[in-house]
C-alpha cells in the first residue's frame, strides 16, 4: 500500500480501500482471541489529537494502537494550552517533539487534517479521526468492513472479501453536516455499492446532483425502494446556526427510522433473498428522533458489530500505514 497518511476515501483507491479491509478482517481475528496483542508497533506512539468531543472514536483508536503494542498519548483540547490561545501549529510541534509516530487528528475545521498533513510541523503519519463536515474516513471503512461481513451470499459472494458491487445503500438524515455521510458515499462508490440519500431538502449540501447517488425527498420513498442496508444519521444541532427543521417530532414522523417504518425494514430483504436488510447507526445515537429505541435495539441491527469493526479498521490503518514508513525509514 502506498498511503502515508489516511485523510479522506475521496482520493482512496479501490485496491487500498480493500487492502485496509482485508487486513481489518485479519485483525478481527486477533480481536477475538484470549490475548487480543500483538507486537507490531511495539516502541512506536500514537497521538490522540481531539479537538472536539468524541466518545467511540478515541477510544477506539486508543484501544486499536494499544492492541498493536504501540504507546499511546491522548491529549483534548479541553483543559489543554489550545484554551490559552495555543494555536494547531505550536501544539503539534511540541508533540512532534516528543516523538509522535503517527497523529490520529479530529478538528472541528474541515481540511485540518489535510493542512497537518502537508505541512512541516511534524514528519508523523496523519489520520483524520473527522475534520468539520469534510470527511472521516475510518467511519466510512468501518461501515464498509460491516456491510461486506453482513452482504449476502446468495449473490454468488462470500461474506468475506471482495467489494459491494450491486449492494443497494441508503442513507438517511442530516447529509449536509455529516462528514459520516460524505466519506461513506465516496467509499461505498469505489467499492461498487449503489448509494441512495433520503433527507430534507434543508439538509442536502449544495452540489448534490454532482454526487454520485439517487436522492429521495421522502423516507417512505426511498424504503419502497428496497434498499439491502440503511444508515441512520444524528441530526447534527452543534453544527447548525438556524432551524432546518420546524421541530423534533416533525423531524422524528417524516425521517425518524420509528416502529411503524421498523416494520417496513423487517420485510427488506437483502437482494430479494429471506437475509433482512442491514441497519446501521455511527453513533452517537438520539432514540427516539432519528432512530426508536425497537429500531435501535433490532436484531438486524449492526450496530455495536460497527463498533467492534472499528477498532479492528484502525488497528489496519495503523499496522499499514506506521509498518510501511518503518520499512522505507521515512519517519525514522
Ligand atoms: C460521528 C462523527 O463524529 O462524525 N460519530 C462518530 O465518529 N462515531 C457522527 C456524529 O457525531 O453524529
Amino acid at each position: 500500500m502506498s498511503l502515508r497518511h489516511l485523510l479522506d476515501t475521496s482520493s482512496l483507491s479501490r485496491q487500498d480501500a480493500l487492502a485496509i479491509l482485508d487486513t481489518a478482517e485479519e485483525m478481527a481475528a486477533v480481536s477475538s482471541r484470549e490475548v487480543k496483542k500483538l507486537p507490531t508497533l511495539r516502541g512506536r506512539t500514537v497521538v490522540n489529537l481531539f479537538y472536539e468531543d468524541s466518545t467511540r472514536t478515541r477510544v477506539s483508536f486508543e484501544t486499536a494502537a494499544k492492541r498493536l503494542s504501540a504507546d499511546v498519548v491522548n491529549f483534548s483540547a479541553k483543559g489543554s494550552s489550545v484554551s490559552k490561545g495555543e494555536s494547531l501549529k505550536d501544539t503539534v510541534q511540541t508533540l512532534e517533539a516528543m516523538g509522535a509516530d503517527a497523529i490520529v487528528i479530529r478538528h472541528g475545521a474541515s481540511g485540518a487534517a489535510a493542512q497537518l498533513a502537508a505541512s512541516d510541523w511534524t514528519e508523523a503519519a496523519v489520520i483524520n479521526a473527522g475534520d468539520g463536515t469534510h470527511e472521516h474516513p475510518t467511519q466510512a471503512l468501518l461501515d464498509a468492513l460491516t456491510l461486506r461481513r453482513g452482504w449476502c451470499p446468495a449473490h454468488g459472494r462470500p461474506p468475506r472479501g471482495g467489494d459491494l458491487a450491486g449492494m443497494k445503500v441508503l442513507i438517511v438524515g442530516d447529509i449536509l453536516h455529516s462528514r459520516v455521510a460524505r466519506s461513506n458515499v465516496w467509499l461505498l462508490t469505489t467499492l461498487g455499492a449503489e448509494v441512495s440519500l433520503a433527507a430534507p431538502a434543508t439538509l442536502l449540501p449544495k452540489g448534490i446532483s454532482d454526487w454520485p447517488v439517487t436522492v429521495h425527498h421522502s423516507l417512505d420513498a426511498a424504503l419502497a425502494a428496497d434498499p439491502d442496508a440503511v444508515m441512520m444519521l444524528r441530526i447534527q444541532a452543534e453544527r447548525m446556526g438556524g432551524a432546518y427543521f420546524p421541530h423534533a417530532a416533525e423531524y422524528t414522523r417524516r425521517w425518524g427510522l420509528t416502529d411503524e417504518r421498523l416494520t417496513v425494514l423487517q420485510q427488506l430483504q437483502m437482494g430479494g433473498t429471506s437475509e433482512p436488510a442491514l441497519l446501521l447507526h455511527p453513533g452517537p445515537m438520539n432514540r427516539g428522533v432519528e432512530i426508536s429505541a425497537a429500531a435501535a435495539d433490532s436484531p438486524q441491527a449492526k450496530i455495536l458489530d460497527q463498533v467492534a469493526h472499528g477498532v479492528a479498521v484502525r488497528m489496519a490503518v495503523l499496522h499499514l500505514l506506521l509498518s510501511q514508513n518503518h520499512d522505507d525509514g521515512s519517519t525514522a
